[in-house]
C-alpha cells in the first residue's frame, strides 16, 4: 500500500487483526493449549476453542476482560521469549473496551469506522517468521510432486556459476511454477521467499500475502532478521531498496512466485526491482505465461535483464510414472508396472500437471482403472466438465450450488463456521439440518476440488485459480440460465 493511503478498519476489526498479531507472535500455539492454560488460572478463566476462533477471526469479541487479560499476558509472555515487543495489559484494555463499545454501537445499526494512514502509528505486525504463513502452501504443493530435474538443476547451476542475477520460471496456469518454486525453496533452507498467494489471501487479516506491505516486511525480515523493519508505507519501501542493493558476501536468493497474482494495476512491484542486482544476490521470479508478451514489462524489467529463463511445458512419462508409483498408493504402485498404463495416461493428460493431479488421486482411490481409462476424457476442460455434471447429479435442490457459490466467491480462505452462517441466512428453514451433518456432507461431495487450510483446517478454498474460474462461469451461465 502507498504511503498515505487509508484503510478504514472497525475496532472490532482492529482488535481481532492485534490479536492475531500477538497470537502469530507468539508461535502460534494451539487452540486447545490456550483452552487449558486459562482454566488453570485462578480465579479460572473459561472459553472454548470456537470462541477463541471467533475472536481471532473477528467474528465476535471477548465478553469479559478477563479473557482478554489472560490472552495478553499469557501469549505476550510466549512472544517476548521469541523476541517481539508486547504491548501491555493496560493497551489491550483500552482496545478491548473500545471494541466492545463499537460491537454494541453496531448491534443498534452503527458500525463504528476508525480512518487511519498506513503509515501512521498502527502498532506491531508481526515481524519475524511471517515465511511460516506459507507452510501450508508449501506442503501442499510438494505432496505429490515429480518431474522438472532438469529445471531443479538449471536453476542451482545458474546461481552456482554467476554472482547475481535475475531468474524466471513462467508457465501457463497450473503447469506447476508455483510447485517447482515450493520444492525448491523445502530443498534449499537458506532460500528467501514469499508466495503472492491469490488463494491464500486473508482480507482484514493480520497477513495478507498480496498485499505490498506484507510482501515488504516479509522479505525484509528474511533478508535483515536483526533488524526490525518499518511498519509499512514509504518507510517500509526504503527500507527494502535498501536491503536488497547491498552487496553480499555470499550468495542470497530470494523467491518471489506469482508476481502476476498482484491484483494491482500498475503493479505493486514497479520501480521495485531494479535492472542491476548487487554482488551475491540473486531473485527468482515466477509468472504465468501470456501468450507473446511477457509479465515481466508490468514489473519493469525486459528478457534481457534474465540471467536464465525457465519455461515449463507438461510432464513427461518418466515423471508421470513417478507420480504413480510413489504417490498413488497401492494401486498406483501396480499399474506404474502395467504395460501402456503410463502412456495412455500422459496422452488422457497431455501432460497436464493440473489434470494429473486429479487423475492420480482418482488412481489412488480406486476410480480411475485399465477398464475405464479409455473413456476418461482427454483433456482437462471435458474432465471438468463430466465433473461439474455429475457434481450437479449430487446436488439435491440447489444446496450444493450454494455451498460451492459461496467458497468461489470468496476473496480468500472461507471459514466452516461462516460458511454455515451464510448458508443458513439463505436458507433458514434448513438450519438444523446443515448443522448437524448435512454441510458436512456437501463439502465431502466437492472435496476434491477444495483446500482446507487455516489453523484447525477448517477453512476451504478451491484447490487452483483455474479450476475456482471454471467452476464460477459453470455457476453463473449454465446453472442461472
Ligand atoms: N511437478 C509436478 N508433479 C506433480 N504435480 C504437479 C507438478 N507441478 C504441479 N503439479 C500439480 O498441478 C497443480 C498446479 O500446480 P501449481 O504449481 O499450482 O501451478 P501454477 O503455479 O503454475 O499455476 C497442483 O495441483 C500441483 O500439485
Ligand atoms: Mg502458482
Amino acid at each position: 500500500m502507498a504511503a498515505g493511503s487509508v484503510t478504514a478498519r472497525s475496532e472490532p476489526e482492529e482488535f481481532a487483526a492485534e490479536l492475531r498479531a500477538l497470537y502469530e507472535a507468539a508461535g502460534r500455539p494451539t487452540y486447545a493449549q490456550l483452552v487449558h492454560q486459562a482454566g488453570k488460572r485462578q480465579p479460572p478463566v473459561k472459553f472454548t476453542v470456537q470462541s477463541l476462533s471467533d475472536w481471532l477471526r473477528g467474528v465476535s469479541v471477548p465478553n469479559k476482560p478477563d479473557k482478554v487479560e489472560f490472552l495478553a499476558t499469557y501469549l505476550g509472555a510466549l512472544a517476548s521469549e521469541r523476541g517481539h515487543g508486547v504491548h501491555g495489559a493496560g493497551w489491550w484494555e483500552d482496545l478491548h473496551d473500545r471494541a466492545q463499545k463499537a460491537k454494541r454501537a453496531s448491534r443498534g445499526g452503527r458500525p463504528s469506522t476508525r480512518v487511519r494512514t498506513s503509515a501512521g502509528a498502527a502498532p506491531a505486525r508481526p515481524s519475524g517468521g511471517s515465511r511460516r504463513f506459507f507452510n501450508h502452501l508449501l506442503d501442499y504443493h510438494i505432496e505429490k510432486f515429480a518431474g522438472r530435474d532438469g529445471e531443479v538443476r538449471a536453476i542451482l547451476d545458474y546461481i552456482d556459476r554467476h554472482d547475481r542475477g535475475y531468474l524466471f520460471v513462467d508457465g501457463f496456469s497450473g503447469y506447476g511454477k508455483t510447485s517447482l518454486l515450493a520444492v525448491l525453496v523445502r530443498q534449499q533452507p537458506g532460500y528467501l521467499y514469499h508466495f503472492i498467494s491469490q488463494r491464500y489471501k486473508t482480507p482484514g487479516g493480520s497477513f495478507d500475502p498480496t498485499r505490498l506491505d506484507d510482501l515488504l516486511s516479509n522479505i525484509c525480515e528474511q533478508l535483515e532478521p536483526a533488524r526490525d523493519a518499518p511498519l509499512g508505507g514509504h518507510a517500509l519501501t526504503v527500507r527494502f531498496l535498501e536491503a536488497v542493493a547491498v552487496d553480499r558476501d555470499t550468495p542470497t536468493v530470494l523467491v518471489l512466485d506469482a508476481i502476476d497474482e498482484v491484483d494491482k494495476h500498475p503493479s505493486f512491484l514497479l520501480g521495485l526491482l531494479q535492472k542491476q542486482l548487487p554482488r551475491n544476490l540473486f531473485i527468482l521470479l515466477s509468472a504465468r505465461s501470456q501468450g507473446d508478451r511477457s509479465y515481466l514489462s508490468e514489473v519493469g524489467l525486459t528478457p534481457g535483464d534474465i540471467g536464465l529463463r525457465v519455461s515449463l511445458g507438461g510432464l513427461d512419462a518418466d515423471a508421470v510414472r513417478n507420480l504413480l508409483l510413489h504417490h498413488a498408493g497401492t494401486a498406483g504402485a501396480t499399474l506404474g508396472q502395467r504395460d501402456g498404463f503410463v502412456d495412455t495416461l500422459c496422452e488422457v493428460s497431455a501432460g497436464d500437471p493440473f489434470y494429473l493431479r486429479f487423475l492420480i488421486e482418482d488412481v489412488e482411490y480406486g476410480r480411475l482403472t485399465p477398464e475405464n481409462i479409455g473413456q476418461t476424457p482427454s483433456g482437462l476442460y471435458p474432465y471438468l466438465e463430466e465433473q461439474f455434471n455429475l457434481f450437479c447429479r449430487h446436488a439435491d435442490g440447489d444446496l450444493h450450488f450454494e455451498v460451492v457459490g459461496h467458497i468461489v466467491e470468496a476473496p480468500g480462505p472461507l471459514h466452516y463456521s461462516d460458511l454455515l452462517r451464510l448458508v443458513v441466512r439463505r436458507k433458514p428453514d434448513m438450519a438444523g439440518l446443515l448443522a448437524s451433518g448435512r454441510l458436512n456432507q456437501v463439502l465431502k461431495d466437492v472435496q476434491r476440488f477444495l483446500l482446507r487450510t487455516g489453523e484447525d483446517w477448517q477453512e476451504y478454498t478451491f484447490c487452483h485459480n483455474r479450476f475456482q474460474d471454471f467452476f464460477r462461469k459453470k455457476i453463473k451461465y449454465d446453472v442461472a440460465s
